[in-house]
């Protein structure tokens, strides 16, 4: 993996010049109110904008070969993530300036306001620096603690998933409810592993244990996407260790919104700041904490198959 990195680093370009950005403004139904008075209905039609433009300034960086620039050893940033990061910043500081911010690329706006916003400006950075086409923009705002709106944002399929606390969750407008799937052998599951200590995440013995007792497991690559694959039933399940707030801020509140459920490992309630992740349509949510606490206590594991052994009987 660390090889492909460098061989892409190797080749790639700096941005010619600024992204080709799609001419629209930004179309706030609501200018800015003082915290006290906003509601999710004022927050949901400025995050939409905002998480548009975003969408369309990485595009416009995606269909160049932008430089990669490395925050772990394979921990990727680009340059759209900080412009895209930089944009929705302005906006929120435009129209909410008494809002407190966490953005994945540095900001940290602190001052005690009971509204509080998570920032995924690019949420799937080493599939867009590979040009595979599966990343988002991920916005969500928390009042006192408590998430109240979500909006995740695929640019590449024009598609925006947005829940509002109580009001249900929505794809491009239209109503999305998790799946019924309520048997853990038909599901399809996702997952993700972390850019940071890869060798001390045990996540490849749940995922080949998972992979074994259903449909499949996916690795996409852009959690808030993978969330939004839950809500909307494309997935029955996902699951992931050391997500950070802005990755699951907004996929969290949408999966719960459309009808799911999503808690930490052993099915207490989920927090922010837990990193354990595991959501579902809740029907399968028992069976799959089931399979996890079986895997955390070491009972049942099927053997990995060895290559060495493999080799053996290969033929060519
Ligand atoms: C990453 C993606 C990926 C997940 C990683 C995250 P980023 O976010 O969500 O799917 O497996 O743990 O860090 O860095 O692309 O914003
Ligand atoms: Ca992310
Ligand atoms: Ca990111």
């Amino acid at each position: 993996m660390e090889r492909r990195s460098e061989q892409f680093s190797a080749v790639s370009i700096q941005p010619t010049g600024k992204p080709i950005l799609q001419n629209e403004s930004l179309d706030f139904k609501m200018t800015s109110q003082p915290s006290h008075q906003s509601s999710p209905l004022d927050l949901v039609s400025p995050m939409q904008a905002m998480a548009r433009e975003a969408g369309s300034l990485i595009m416009g960086y995606f269909r160049q070969h932008v430089k990669i620039e490395y925050k772990g050893a394979v921990d990727l940033v680009t340059v759209a993530d900080r412009e895209s990061e930089a944009l929705i910043l302005k906006e929120i500081r435009k129209h909410f300036p008494s809002h407190d911010v966490m953005g994945e690329e540095g900001t940290r706006i602190e001052t005690g306001s009971d509204y509080k916003w998570y920032v995924d400006p690019l949420d799937g950075t080493t599939n867009f620096a590979h040009g595979y086409p599966v990343f988002c923009v991920s916005l969500a705002v928390e009042r006192r603690g408590q998430r109240i709106a979500g909006v995740i944002y695929d640019p590449t399929r024009d598609e925006m998933f947005v829940a509002e606390l109580g009001g249900g969750a929505t794809l491009n407008g239209k109503a999305i409810h998790v799946s019924t799937t309520a048997n853990l052998g038909d599901c399809l599951i996702g997952t993700g592993f972390p850019s940071q200590k890869r060798h001390k995440n045990p996540n490849i013995y749940f995922y080949h244990q998972i992979t074994l007792r259903t449909h499949g497991v996916r690795r996409a690559g852009s959690a808030a996407l993978d969330l939004c694959n839950v809500a909307s039933g494309r997935y029955d399940g996902f699951w992931e260790f050391n997500l950070k707030p802005w990755d699951t801020a907004a996929g969290v509140l949408i999966v719960e919104e459309a009808g799911g459920k999503v808690s930490d490992f052993s099915g207490g309630a989920f927090d922010i700041a837990s990193r354990e992740t595991i959501a579902t349509n809740g029907l399968v949510h028992g069976a799959l904490l089931q399979e996890f606490s079986e895997i955390f206590a070491g009972r049942g594991l099927e053997e990995l198959a060895s290559p060495v052994e493999y080799a053996k009987v290969r033929s060519l």
